[in-house]
């Protein structure tokens, strides 16, 4: 008997479509992020650079990953794996799309931890456990303590994973809710919660006095919007903002290509695309710009704001608003609760996306539902979740971040731009994001898709790796005689002894890539995919395009491969598939 294809499903609505893409993109990278690289990296130069990236890089990359997305779906592929082999028909295809689930999984593990602390000082800021901490030292005294598990001085040390249990719990539980009843909904619930909260802190940072140095925090406002030409020739500007434009609008993960795999052909994805694009901007430009940076400025000062900027990603938002909020004459706590909760949402709505390819994997290419696959996930990231807080000291969450979160982006970028706009043509491709459309995109981007985007990304990831990337895989960016790696360029050094464990995360990121390969080759052989046609699942009865109601069914009597069965009703297009049911 076939085994039924393991559920359908599909958002429950447009806005709904939209709140949860824009609540995938809206992260601690738009309040965090943004504001720690913008300041730490020159304001008014950088903000030019970020603009063009976003143009050249982050528009095209945001309507590719949908039109991928939903010609997978057309499939009933919602992994990168899968996707990249509708676009390739070639056997290296379905490797090559192995990032495509290491770097989601690599980063659900640390970004839940990161998520924790957010969760953490919400409560923290509610119980006023950090009053009385009124100095940069101090406070960032009280992170370390907090971060450091070997240094509870602050706190209990079983606390930060209590509060890991309770970020990474109700991430899973609406993974486990599905997509409609669970992804969307969150989202529905989490992002206006979130705009709100950003709105009012942004009015209340924007009327703050003066701080102690006569500054106002306006000029916190003119250091990121006044247009400042002379960075532009450094490439570590310019990587600063590529960079911040991957990691802001999810582009390069393969969880935007998931999410927008639950479309059909009758969908539009050029006007919802760009209207993810914008209210993630939207998010990030105009609200988080206009929180961390004006308050620490007008603490600070523009130089003081910088140099805690440059110390560490999270000071401006860990260290630097813990002690505006102290200085507020009334509701500091209530205003620092808003702060951290605010970030809480950003993250959850983010953190749900993340493993969402990987369920996809197995739901879709092992018939495992999408209940035990998120808590098989979960409770895996979990384990490894632990693992980078008890290591977080050697750089070791870091050096995921670098690795997979950073690095990893650019080069999924560069693969999947080639095999769309190239492999697959860039007709083909214009054609399959118009289906559908309220919208024509502007014909240029054709243009800047097929060259522009790709020399490009290959200009930032060469710069990168030669510049960054080597220095840092080596362990010599730091001063010398130092052992440095990531860690670095958080603003510290590992401690003696602690090198070891940058190895063993690099390590466990070359495993995490063959396990993945060793699942898609099994994948691969258990439902008789032929690499060199599109996806036809063999039934019982012969074969199924995929998209019909039936499991390949690995016992099948007489396997027919799908260059064996040429029929004139198969299209040459997955787009021109029948609906996903
Ligand atoms: N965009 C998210 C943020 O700004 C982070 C992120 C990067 C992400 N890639 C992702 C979130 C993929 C979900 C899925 O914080």
């Amino acid at each position: 008997m076939p085994e039924s294809k393991p559920s359908a499903e599909a958002w429950g609505s447009r806005i709904g479509l939209i709140l949860a893409m824009a609540g995938n993109a809206v992260g601690l990278g738009n309040f965090l992020r943004f504001p720690g690289q913008a300041a730490a990296n020159g304001g008014g130069s950088f903000m030019i650079a970020y603009f063009i990236s976003f143009l050249l890089l982050g528009l095209p990359l945001m309507w590719i990953e949908w039109g991928i997305g939903r010609r997978g779906g057309r499939f009933r592929k919602g992994h990168i794996p899968g996707m990249f082999a509708a676009l390739w028909k070639h056997p290296a295809a379905k490797y090559l799309g192995v990032i495509g689930l290491v770097i989601p999984f690599v980063v659900l593990c640390y970004y839940t931890v990161l998520m924790s602390w957010t969760l953490a000082y919400t409560w923290f800021s509610l119980a006023g456990n950090y009053w009385g901490l009124t100095t940069q030292a101090e406070m960032a005294g009280f992170l370390t303590s907090y971060q450091n598990i070997s240094d509870a001085s602050a706190h209990e040390f079983w606390v930060p994973f209590l509060f890991f249990f309770l970020s990474i719990g109700p991430t899973i539980y609406v993974l486990s809710r599905g997509i409609s009843s669970g992804i969307e909904k969150l989202a529905k619930i989490g992002m206006p919660i979130l705009f709100v909260f950003a709105i009012i802190l942004m009015v209340r940072v924007l009327t703050l006095g003066p701080g102690e140095n006569g500054v106002s925090p306006l000029q916190g406002l003119e250091f990121i919007y006044k247009p400042d030409l002379s960075g532009l020739g450094s490439a570590k500007v310019w990587l600063a903002a590529a960079g911040q434009i991957f990691f802001t609008l999810s582009v390069g993960m393969g969880t935007l290509q998931t999410y927008a795999s639950y479309l059909s052909t009758k969908d539009d994805i050029a006007l919802s695309g760009v209207a993810t694009a914008i209210t993630n901007e939207t998010a990030e430009v105009v609200l988080g710009g206009s929180i961390a940076i004006p308050a620490a400025v007008a603490f600070f000062g523009v130089s003081g704001a910088m140099a805690v900027a440059q110390s560490g990603s999270f000071n401006l938002g860990f260290v630097a608003m813990p002690i505006v909020f102290q200085e507020m004459p009334f509701g500091g706590r209530i205003f620092g609760a808003m702060w951290f909760g605010l970030l809480y949402f950003a993250g959850i709505t983010s953190s749900v996306a993340m493993a969402t390819p990987i369920v996809a994997f197995f739901e879709e290419e092992f018939g495992i539902d999408r209940r035990k696959t998120s808590w098989t996930i979960g409770g895996i990231a979990v384990v490894f979740g632990v693992l980078t807080m008890l290591l977080f000291e050697s750089g070791f969450l870091w050096e995921w971040d670098y690795w997979a979160g950073t690095f990893g982006l650019a080069v999924m970028a560069v693969i999947e731009v080639i095999l769309y706009m190239w492999v697959f043509k860039p007709e083909n491709a214009w054609r399959s994001m118009h289906l559908g459309a309220d919208i024509r995109l502007p014909s240029l981007y054709k243009f800047i898709m097929t060259y522009v985007t790709p020399v490009f990304l290959l200009i930032i990831l060469g710069w990168w790796a030669v510049t960054q990337a080597w220095p840092t895989l080596t362990l010599t960016d730091c001063p010398e005689g130092v052992v440095a790696g990531a860690l670095c360029s958080q603003g510290s050094v590992i401690p003696e002894g602690m090198a070891v464990y940058v190895h063993l995360s690099r390590l466990l990121l070359v495993a995490f890539i063959a396990f993945f390969l060793v699942m898609i080759r099994i994948a691969w052989k258990k439902n008789g995919y032929d690499d060199y046609a599109d996806f036809i699942e063999v039934g019982p009865d012969g074969p199924f395009r995929a998209g019909s109601v039936t499991r390949p069914n690995p016992n099948a009597p007489h396997v027919v491969h799908a260059h064996d069965y040429v029929s004139p009703l198969l299209p040459e297009h997955g787009d021109d598939l029948p609906e996903r049911p």
